[in-house]
């Protein structure tokens, strides 16, 4: 009888003194909230969103953008804090662990979790190069290295030097992108090593508050450039406000147009990737989800069609026009970031300074989005291995650091869009309609609906129990099939690859292939270990 009510004291003891010890929480409500916010403003607000408004013609893509926001952004955002907080009450991280405390009955559902796994960790691989060439741009702003780069030629072929494509007087090789590379990486595993309220959540405040500041300089300087060609007054940057802001209603029936805002939508909330789902396992029971996701997604919104809406589409209408903008836009994504804003930066005064500014606001919104794509391997690893943060991140580090090498060296051979596509179209759908079929059905509302309002700060109104229920999961299979319609012929036969590419192609494909098969072997394996599974235990 003692014995077992020592047993029962060190066991409360132990729950009591051991767990909030080792599961590593938020520092505050604003916190979790920046950190989410900090994961969703990144290089899609700034530098996708213009870049995808102008190529499907400005005033007709914000309507589709803004109901796929209400009926697909808004809701998943929703659905990811929650069942991510439910999860945590389990002590699962990570999607596996998730989507398997939602459906215990099923056996299968756990391995559809590593796609959140597995799409974040891809997003990770190239993400993280492409935010270190932005802090090499910053330095070579203020440096002038670009300076003697006077036209879109020059600028594109000191970017082709910088990645190595080509050799030119600026670059011989990939050395300087490797550098900037090296140090990228090194400050994303270390943000990551030293947890969440330390490390993320510092990050993720400070950044925020200096690359808002940073756009606001940026959007008032460009706003008041007036009309730089007196020969040509409808070039000025109000008209490419009014681009962007004039609503074009009879391309409401462009389906490209639906597909593109949806894409966007959830590329820049991050939603139905995974991540939000590891962000809101560290809250408690007690903490609200409801306004806190309102909040992390309309921050994201005001960073977006704001900020990153005012800076690259009014500035290069003032000084390029609106058909050269389009034509660039059409050539590359980036292209209007990388090699039209510094040309227009050169011709303004101070124009360096605010370039730097530019190029250092973006790298700062990468790195707060880039810690959250590390985060759901990491917190799987530390979860179901029992491994330390520290441990977690080393064998994160050493795995994505191989993985990267590939998109470095190959940039080149189409390596990089191959990993996008896999990783931001495919898996996020698929990711996406699970989830909301999981919480709206196999859940059920009525559960999801006390589920979502448990600690909450504010009600949702009543239409989002139909719209989650019904019309988010439809959206989803509707935009499944019709991108499987389109695209999945052509990508399976790679008919729009190069010959010379296609060997290359083919080994990303492998290479994912092999990583998405160990994933869900790691989760057999842990499953399997450990038949008595945590909730079991609770
Ligand atoms: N939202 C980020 C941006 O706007 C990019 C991103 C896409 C992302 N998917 C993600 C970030 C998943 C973190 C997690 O640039």
């Amino acid at each position: 009888m003692r014995n077992r009510l020592w047993r029962g004291v060190f066991y409360n003891l132990h729950f009591t003194i051991y767990n909030p010890m080792t599961r590593d929480r938020w520092g505050s409500k604003l916190g979790v909230i920046l950190a989410v916010a900090g994961s969703a403003v990144g290089l899609g607000n700034f530098l996708r969103f213009p870049g995808i408004a102008a190529q499907n013609g400005g005033g007709a893509f914000m309507i589709p953008y803004f109901v796929c926001f209400f009926l697909l952004g808004l809701p998943l955002m929703w659905i990811e804090w929650t069942i991510g907080r439910y999860g945590g009450g389990f002590e699962h991280s990570a999607a596996p662990g998730i989507f398997h405390t939602m459906w215990q009955k099923n056996r299968f559902i756990k391995y559809f979790g590593v796609i959140g796994i597995f799409g974040p960790t891809v997003i990770f691989i190239y993400y993280t190069y492409i935010e270190s060439w932005l802090l090499g741009y910053s330095f070579f702003a203020l440096t002038g290295k670009y300076a003697s780069c006077t036209d879109q030629a020059g600028m594109t072929s000191f970017l082709q030097g910088y990645q190595g494509l080509v050799h030119n007087e600026h670059f011989s090789g990939t050395q300087t992108a490797y550098l900037f590379f090296l140090i990228t990486f090194a400050l994303n595993i270390l943000v990551v090593c030293v947890g969440l309220r330390g490390g993320i959540e510092r990050v993720c405040k400070w950044g925020l508050l200096a690359l808002v500041i940073m756009a606001i300089v940026i959007v008032v300087r460009v706003l008041t450039l007036g009309i730089p060609d007196a020969a040509k007054p409808d070039w000025n940057p109000i008209a490419g406000l009014g681009f962007l802001w004039n609503p074009q209603w009879d391309k409401l029936k462009d389906a490209n147009v639906w597909l593109a805002a949806a894409g966007q939508i959830f590329f820049t909330l991050s939603v139905g990737f995974g991540v939000i789902l590891t962000y809101a396992s560290y809250l408690t029971k007690q903490d609200d989800v409801t306004l806190s996701g309102l909040t992390a997604a309309t921050t994201n919104e005001v960073a977006e069609v704001i900020l990153g809406g005012s800076i690259m589409i009014p500035a290069a209408f003032a000084f390029i026009g609106p058909v050269q903008m389009q034509t660039i836009v059409k050539q590359g994504l980036f292209d209007l970031g990388f090699v039209t804003m510094p040309l227009i930066f050169e011709k303004i005064v101070c124009g360096q300074y605010f370039a730097f500014m530019w190029f250092l606001l973006l790298f700062l919104a990468g790195l707060t989005s880039s810690i959250s794509l590390a985060m759901p391997a990491i917190a799987f690893l530390e979860d179901e291995f029992n491994l330390t943060r520290r441990e977690a991140a080393a064998v994160f580090g050493v795995v994505s650091f191989i993985l990267t090498q590939p998109v470095i060296f190959f940039l080149g051979k189409g390596v990089l869009g191959e990993m996008d596509f896999w990783g931001t179209s495919v898996c996020l759908v698929v990711f996406a309609t699970i989830e909301a079929v999981l919480f709206g059905w196999v859940f059920g509302m009525d559960r999801a609906w006390t589920e979502m309002h448990e600690g909450s700060d504010i009600r949702i109104p009543g239409v989002y129990r139909w719209i989650i229920k019904y019309i988010t999961p439809l959206m989803l299979i509707t935009i499944l099939g019709m991108w499987a319609w389109q695209e999945w012929k052509n990508k399976m036969m790679m008919t729009d690859v190069s010959e010379a590419d296609k060997p290359f192609i083919l080994l990303t494909r492998i290479g994912l292939g092999g990583l998405f098969l160990f994933l869900l072997l790691m989760v057999w394996i842990v499953w399997k270990r450990r038949p008595e599974t945590k909730e079991n235990a609770q």
